[in-house]
Parts: structure tokens; C-alpha cells; sequence
């Protein structure tokens, strides 16, 4: 039986998958060979798309057509999620050898419309770079009092859990998973790695609960994970310890583990935050981060499962006045002496940065340092510390930077990702799924570096544009969000020294707001100048912690690139800039540029009132009146701080508070 497509409940936007984007398919003659619950997936699409635009479809029929499109199972070696496409004599053919690669070859045909139709095509195969691509959800199942039903979470409140119970309605779930589907994600964790009480019990009594989400995302090829406390054995199970090396903890997982694939067969595995930021961990007995991993490693390998060990454990009560601590090294220090000691099913999940998803950092040093490991990149799609959904910032470009930085001799860091690439959700029940429409786009752009980390992110920004709303506004679009990542980075923190924010929620400027916490945060600024001295010469040791080229590109202040050169280097205000500016002068002109290109972007979107769907245009509106507030609160914070440390005045004499 075809599986019916999910009905979105009324005014909730259809992102990427509006009936529009099916009009190709929907008007066709198709068939569609092989039998499986995807394939009902996959059937259930065309069948709606049919029904409106006037086509047919039929199923394993004998005859021969003709057709315009054939779906079907049947290659060999494209393995569970690749397909090929061709096109012959007027049918288009998808084939692949899984169901899931079906279903990405029939998204794959939406994404092309018309394209997929016309003219011939010799056979092309598709498969991801990456096996796993990866969601994970920092929601919490009950509203904890700080961080809400979200942490850092920006798109109202969670697409799973309410009031501390799973929803009973999945059909948004549904919804989710076939958006997600759609741009290639495989994966999801549903609950927050901050494991509160309420959501340590996922793991046993409540499993239920995630067995239903993962019921309602199975049909899109979804797998589902779930955050557990390293102190499970002791929260949950009453036994007087967590550590790793004992028996009982480990019959204890063991166990814990069997119930779980007794409820959810196609469970993917464990997200582990452990001795971080207070998250109990295998420090407390003396254990290393290997031993840990490798305990829920050997509970999961039975049945196939994976444990994400999350690698950003750091000092979070470091003292200030202490200049040898750098929470940069952190990561480094901790499991570089680990390498080789993860058992195979064990994935370490590194952030991208060796800090915390700044909008501009380095590359984390780890990714090129474990080549006896399986390492997950983490990218953070939530915006956090990059707008929090509030301003536009499409983070592709970024991401593609990352992704393609040449972090081990010969490899780049999307090929050093074999564990995968992960991120953070942005997603929640507001109606635009994200909170600020335009953030749709990094949800997708994810998806698809996710699966070719390679990929150009301005094509993959035209595929988004063409889908979710069509031809018409996209040179607008593209004016709005090619270059918003750096406009942000221009109105907020300089040349990568990071933070500046208020603390806390993270949101808005405040240069000292981190200056004098345990957090390890610093930028150092004083009447001289401004940065962290990560140098081995004179400062942290962090820039020794790269390989070639880039321990001595970092090295030194006149090789450093000058986006990253105060995350480097304690520098004075006069320096000069490769760019041929001051320091200084930077600060200021970046500053003032960054709010005129948002009143730029402003305008141009109050340009598309006409092409763009009213909802939405006027939600964007809104927000843009918020992000420049926000910027010229930056602006004036950042230059009047610097300003009066300096003394320097601006040399085009504009306005410093
Ligand atoms: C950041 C973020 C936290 C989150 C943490 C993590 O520090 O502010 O909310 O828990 O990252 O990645 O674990």
C-alpha cells in the first residue's frame, strides 16, 4: 500500500517540498518496480503528485510503457542509498539497490523539475560521501528553567516533546523526516545531550516515546538516536557506580541496550556529552574517555548500533587570571592520546572549531590528528552565536570553507569526517519550521554538504531558492543571503576573536561579558591592543597543535590570515592588516559596512513583496527590523569599547559613542 504523503497542519509552511516543486513528476506516466516500506514511501509521493497535476502511476505492471518515468529497484552496488539516473528515448530512469536510494533518486528528479524530462541523459551515479548525516536535537522532553523546551533552540518549541511527553500527533514528525529526506538526511537524535532527569528516562521506561518518533521517521529513511547519561547505571539502574571497567555496569548496558532494539530494531546508536560543561563522565573514576566510549560501544555492537562521543570536553571553571589554560587546546590535549583506542563502533563527534561555533573560528586541530579514529564533524545550524534566527545568516558558505580546508596532508576535513557530519537542529513547531524563513535554507544547505561536502554551495542555495519558491525572486535572494554569513561576522566580533556576546542566552553584544568568567573566553583587550597570543613562541602552544602548513601559517602574526589573526595573536591597534588596513581602522569600518549592508538587505527584500508569498515576506520584514537594531548595537558597543581603549579616532570621523 503506498504510504499517504504527511499533511501539514494548516498554516504551517511547506519549506522545500510545496506541492509546486512536484508539478515535473505529478503530470507523468510512471512506474515503479520493487516492493518495500520505501518504496510505499516513494509510490505515495508520486501517487499525490498525480492526483494534482493529472498523471498515473502504476506498480510492477508487465507491459512496457511507455512511461515517462520508471522508479525501481534492481541495481546491484549502488549500495542502501546511492541510485543512477538516465534518460533514453523519452523515460527517465532512476534504479538503485534500497529503498532509501529511492527515495533520494525521487528527490533527486523534484529538485531537477522539467530538467529531468528534456533532452537525454547518459547514466549518472549518485551516492553520499558520507554514511551518516546526521540532526541532533538539543530538546529537552520536559521544559527545564533555563534552557527551555530547547537549548538554543530559536524555532519555538520542539517538533517531539511537550510538556514532558512525547507528542501524541506524529503526522509534523512525518513532515519533518520528509523534509529532511529530501535534502539527504539519514539520522536523527532526539534528545538534548544535556541529559536532564525526565530525559534519562528515554533510555528505559519512556523508550516507548522514542519508538513512536522513530515509527513516525522510519518511512523517510531516518534512523534514530538518542542522547543517555553517562550515569545511567546509577540514575536508572540503582547500582552504586557508572564506571566503566566494572562488570555490573556493563551487564547493566548490556541489558539497557537489548530493550532498546527490542523497542526501536533499527536503533542507530548513543550521543555521549561526558565530563563537559557538568555532564557526568568517566573522569569521576578515573577512566578515560576511550574506556567510556568503548563501554557503550561494546553494549550497541550487537546490534549494529554506533556511540557518538562528543569531543568537547573542556575546563568550564577556569580561573581568569590564569593565562596558561586555553579552553582552545582543550579537545586536542584530551583525546589525541587516545587515538587508536575507540573500538570500531565508536564515532568521536568533534565541534568544527576548537571553541564553539563561532561565526568565524579555525579548523578544530583534532580533525586532522586521529587517523586511527572515526571522527563525526558537528556543525551547528541552530545560530546560536550567529543570529539566533533572528538575523539572516546563511551559514553555506562557512560551512563549505570548512568542509574543504585541507586539515591533513591530502585531505580535506569533509574526507577526514568517516564518522560523518552532524549538526544541530535548527528546526522547531514554529510555522516556518525555523523560525526566520531564511534559515530554512541552512537546514538544507546541510543536508546536502552533508552528503557531498564538496558541493557548491551557490548551487545548492539555486536548488533551495528554485524549490521553495520558485524562479521569481531569486536574484533577490541570492542578494539577501549570498553574503550574510560575513556581513554578520563584520557587525559582531573582529578578525576571529570570538564571543563579545551577552552571556548566557548569547544574543547581542557585550565585549567584557565573558572577560572575567570561568568560561575561558577571552580577547585580552587592553589600551595596547586586543587578542589571544595562541602562539608556541611567546603564548598557548595552540598553534603547534596543527600539522603542516598550518602550525607555522598560524605561528606567526605576518602569516596568519587576517580573519583568524586575533584568535592567534595579541596584536596592538596599529598593526597592519594584509588587507593594508590598521587594526583598528577594521574594527571601524568593518563595523559601520556591516549595518549598511543589512539596511542593503533590507531593502532588497521590501523589493519582493510581489514574488514573495505574504506570510513570509512579512515574518522577514519583521526580523530585518530586529537584526539592524541588533547591528547597530554592535556596531556602536564594539566601536565605542574600542574606541575608548584606544584612544585612536576613526580616520573618516563617523560617529563613535
Ligand atoms: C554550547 C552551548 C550549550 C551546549 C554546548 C554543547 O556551549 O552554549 O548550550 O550544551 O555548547 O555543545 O554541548
Amino acid at each position: 500500500m503506498p504510504l499517504p504523503v504527511p499533511v501539514l497542519p494548516e498554516g504551517v509552511d511547506p519549506a522545500w517540498l510545496p506541492p509546486a516543486a512536484f508539478r515535473a513528476v505529478g503530470g507523468r506516466r510512471t512506474l515503479i518496480r520493487g516492493s518495500g516500506p520505501l518504496v510505499e514511501t516513494v509510490h505515495g509521493e508520486v501517487a499525490e503528485a498525480c492526483r494534482r497535476f493529472g498523471g498515473r502511476v502504476v506498480r510492477d505492471a508487465s507491459d512496457d510503457g511507455p512511461y515517462d518515468l520508471v522508479l525501481g529497484l534492481g541495481a546491484d552496488g549502488l549500495g542502501d542509498e546511492g541510485f543512477t539516473l538516465a534518460r533514453e528515448g523519452g523515460t527517465t530512469t532512476v534504479t538503485a539497490s534500497g529503498g532509501r536510494g529511492l527515495l533520494y533518486g525521487l528527490f533527486h528528479v523534484v529538485r531537477l523539475g522539467e530538467a529531468a524530462f528534456t533532452g537525454e541523459r547518459s547514466r549518472r551515479t549518485h551516492r553520499p560521501a558520507l554514511a551518516l548525516r546526521m540532526l541532533d536535537h538539543w530538546d529537552n522532553v520536559a521544559v527545564h528553567p533555563v534552557m527551555g523546551q530547547v537549548e538554543r533552540g530559536y524555532a519555538g518549541g520542539s517538533l517531539f516533546w511537550e510538556d514532558g511527553r512525547a507528542r501524541g500527533d506524529l503526522e509534523r514528525v512525518r513532515a519533518y523526516g520528509r523534509l529532511l529526506a529530501a535534502c539527504g538526511i539519514n539520522a536523527i537524535s532526539v534528545n538534548n545531550v544535556n541529559v536532564h532527569a525526565t530525559e534519562a528516562r528515554l533510555l528505559t521506561d519512556r523508550i516507548g516515546d522514542v519508538a513512536a518518533i522513530a515509527g513516525a521517521l522510519r518511512p523517510y529513511g531516518i534512523r534514530t538516536h538518542l542522547s543517555v547519561s553517562f550515569a545511567a547505571p546509577l540514575l536508572l539502574g540503582g547500582l552504586p557506580t557508572a564506571d566503566p571497567l566494572d562488570g555490573a555496569v556493563r551487564a547493566w548496558w548490556a541489558e539497557a541496550t537489548r530493550r532498546v532494539y527490542e523497542a526501536i530494531p533499527d536503533f542507530g546508536g548513543y550521543v555521549v556529552k561526558a565530563d563537559s560543561e557538568g555532564q557526568p563522565g568517566p573522569f569521576a573514576y578515573g577512566r578515560s574517555h576511550a574506556d567510556g566510549a568503548n563501554l557503550l560501544a561494546a553494549a550497541l555492537e550487537p546490534f549494529g548500533g554506533t556511540v557518538h562521543w562528543r569531543a568537547f570536553v573542556y575546563d568550564h571553571r577556569q580561573d581568569w587570571r590564569d593565562r596558561t589554560t586555553d579552553r582552545a587546546r582543550a579537545a586536542y590535549d584530551h583525546f589525541v592520546p587516545l587515538d587508536g583506542r575507540f573500538a570500531p563502533n565508536a564515532v568521536l563527534q568533534v565541534k568544527h572549531g576548537p571553541m564553539d561555533f563561532q561565526v568565524r573560528e579555525p579548523v578544530s586541530p583534532l580533525i586532522g590528528a586521529m587517523p586511527r579514529t572515526r571522527l563525526a564533524v558537528e556543525l551547528q545550524v541552530t545560530q546560536e552565536y550567529t543570529g539566533q534566527q533572528r538575523h539572516v545568516c546563511w551559514l553555506g558558505p562557512m560551512w563549505s570553507d570548512v568542509l574543504g580546508f585541507p586539515i591533513e596532508p591530502g585531505a580535506s576535513v569533509g574526507e577526514s569526517a568517516r564518522g560523518g557530519l552532524v549538526a544541530v537542529s535548527n528546526a522547531g513547531d514554529d510555522p516556518f519550521w525555523t523560525g526566520h524563513p531564511l534559515a530554512q535554507a541552512n537546514l538544507y544547505t546541510f543536508g546536502r554538504l552533508a552528503w557531498r561536502p564538496d558541493a557548491d554551495p551557490g548551487a545548492v542555495l539555486d536548488e533551495w531558492i528554485g524549490l521553495t519558491y520558485g524562479p521569481g525572486p531569486a536574484a533577490g535572494l541570492h542578494a539577501v543571503l549570498d553574503g550574510s554569513w560575513r556581513t554578520y561576522e563584520k557587525y559582531t566580533a573582529p578578525l576571529g576573536v570570538g564571543f563579545m556576546v551577552q552571556p548566557g542566552h548569547h544574543y547581542g553584544p557585550s565585549v567584557d561579558g565573558y572577560e572575567y568568567s570561568p568560561w575561558g573566553t577571552y580577547h585580552f583587550a587592553d589600551r595596547d591592543g586586543v587578542g589571544v597570543d595562541r602562539s608556541v613562541a611567546t603564548g598557548t602552544g595552540y598553534a603547534g597543535q596543527y600539522g603542516k602548513p598550518w602550525a607555522e601559517v598560524y605561528e606567526s602574526a605576518d602569516s596568519c590570515p587576517d580573519e583568524l589573526l586575533l584568535f592567534f595573536h595579541h596584536v596592538s591597534y596599529a598593526h597592519l592588516l594584509a588587507s593594508g588596513k590598521t587594526v583598528i581602522q577594521h574594527i571601524y569600518d568593518t563595523h559601520f559596512e556591516g549595518v549598511e549592508e543589512v539596511e542593503a538587505a533590507r531593502d532588497v527584500w521590501a523589493g519582493l513583496v510581489d514574488l514573495v508569498d505574504p506570510a513570509r515576506h512579512r515574518r522577514v520584514a519583521e526580523l530585518f527590523e530586529e537584526q539592524l537594531r541588533s547591528a547597530r548595537e554592535w556596531r556602536d558597543q564594539i566601536n565605542s569599547y574600542f574606541f575608548r581603549k584606544s584612544g585612536v579616532p576613526d580616520a573618516h570621523g563617523r560617529r563613535i559613542y
